[in-house]
């Protein structure tokens, strides 16, 4: 088999994400304080891949191309792929194919997070030369995702949000791929919501004869196209991280695993983990809960703040009641000041969600 090239898909509109993917990429959201998409690349490197192909919109292409830039950092080289508009994930893979051209390919959607990686996926991949080799796991909600159907070990059907799903096996955002895929992806058309879905086409690999190999993943994995699946992911990799102390704890106490990176100033500040604390960041007279990262740079005054996620320069000062399971985009301020008469003010962008509970 040829080397495996990368495929990474971080186009897309991000809708179920605003505000935040307004102003910035969804997949460079932080889970843990680092972007989505390097979780992804990371993946890519582990399991050997040296060519990865970013797919990026027009609007936030820059934005990435300006995080992850030539891949050096991850040992990878990075080609970024405009796609013009979010038309499926299929015509990602179309937009791809002069960077793919013959070679086999694992597609990796720059939204998802895997647990355990994909070395392992990658090593029977090459061994069983299947046409394509697809990542199902069980989930409670097969509605809601791509749906397949296996008999005796194979792959018979797939169906994308199917209203009666057959099973509750979901298609998992991690594809292998032989160069067969390119057919198969102009061999389709447009699906209701108007997008070349990589489920017909993988369907149109099946109906053709094609070997397509499921694979049901062991670890977790996560799609965070959504807030809740977000924070969801940040506690389950916060739950992984290894404590480590690099800031200034003034007065502060912290507990289970926590991260305080250098330039983080803790004063009269408790931290309980899993948490971790950005760069720069100033805490003062703060309480931080399990399941929080606190972005760079970012300032917690006389608050408590749990299971939420702060990105760079975010403030919060001065709350009576905690601040939870919340995502604070770059520079917002959440604050409280004792000018009468008492009322809330706010000034938030369009789709913005504020939640007095
Ligand atoms: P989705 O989350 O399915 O789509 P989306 O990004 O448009 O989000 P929403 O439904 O909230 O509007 O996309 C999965 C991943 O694939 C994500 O990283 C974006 C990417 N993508 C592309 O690169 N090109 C595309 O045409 C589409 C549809 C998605």
């Amino acid at each position: 088999m040829r080397e495996l090239k990368g495929l990474i898909l971080s186009g897309g509109r991000g809708t179920r994400l605003r505000p935040i993917t307004h102003t910035s990429a969804k997949q460079l959201v932080p889970v843990a304080n680092k972007p989505v998409l390097f979780y992804g690349i990371e993946a890519m490197a582990a399991a050997g891949i040296e060519e990865v192909g970013i797919i990026v919109a027009p609007e936030t292409g820059d934005e990435i191309r300006a995080a992850a830039d030539d891949g050096s950092q991850f040992g990878v080289r990075i080609t970024y792929i405009e796609q013009d508009a979010p038309l499926g994930l299929a015509h990602a893979v179309l937009t791809a194919e002069p960077f793919l051209g013959e070679s086999p390919f694992v597609m990796y959607l720059g939204d998802n997070l895997l647990q355990g990686g994909i070395t392992e996926l990658v090593a029977a991949f090459r061994n069983h030369e299947p046409d394509a080799l697809i990542l199902l796991t069980a989930v409670p909600d097969p509605e809601n995702y791509g749906v397949a159907e296996l008999r005796d070990g194979a792959v018979v059907r797939l169906v994308e949000k199917p209203g009666e799903p057959q099973t509750d096996l979901a298609l998992v955002g991690v594809y292998m791929f032989t160069p067969v895929v390119h057919d198969a992806a102009r061999a389709i058309s447009p699906s209701d919501r108007g997008e070349l879905e990589i489920t017909d086409a993988i369907q149109h690999l099946v109906d053709g004869g094609r070997r397509v190999e499921p694979h049901i993943v062991k670890g977790w994995w996560k799609d965070t196209g959504r807030l809740e699946d977000i924070l969801e992911a940040n506690r389950l990799v916060l739950d992984t991280i290894q404590s480590r102390v690099d800031g200034e704890l003034v007065d502060a106490q912290i507990g289970g695993r926590v991260v305080i990176e250098p330039g983080a100033r803790l004063e009269r500040s408790s931290v309980r983990g899993p948490a971790v604390v950005g760069a720069g960041a100033r805490l003062v007279d703060a309480y931080i809960g399990p399941y929080t990262a606190v972005g760079p740079r970012c300032v917690i005054e006389n608050a408590e703040v749990e299971n939420s996620i702060l990105l760079e320069g975010a403030s919060v000062r001065g709350l009576a009641g905690r601040m939870e399971s919340s995502l604070l985009g770059r520079n917002v301020t959440v604050g409280r000041d004792h000018r009468q008469p008492r009322a809330y003010r706010f000034m938030v962008g369009d789709n913005s969600e504020i939640g007095i509970l």
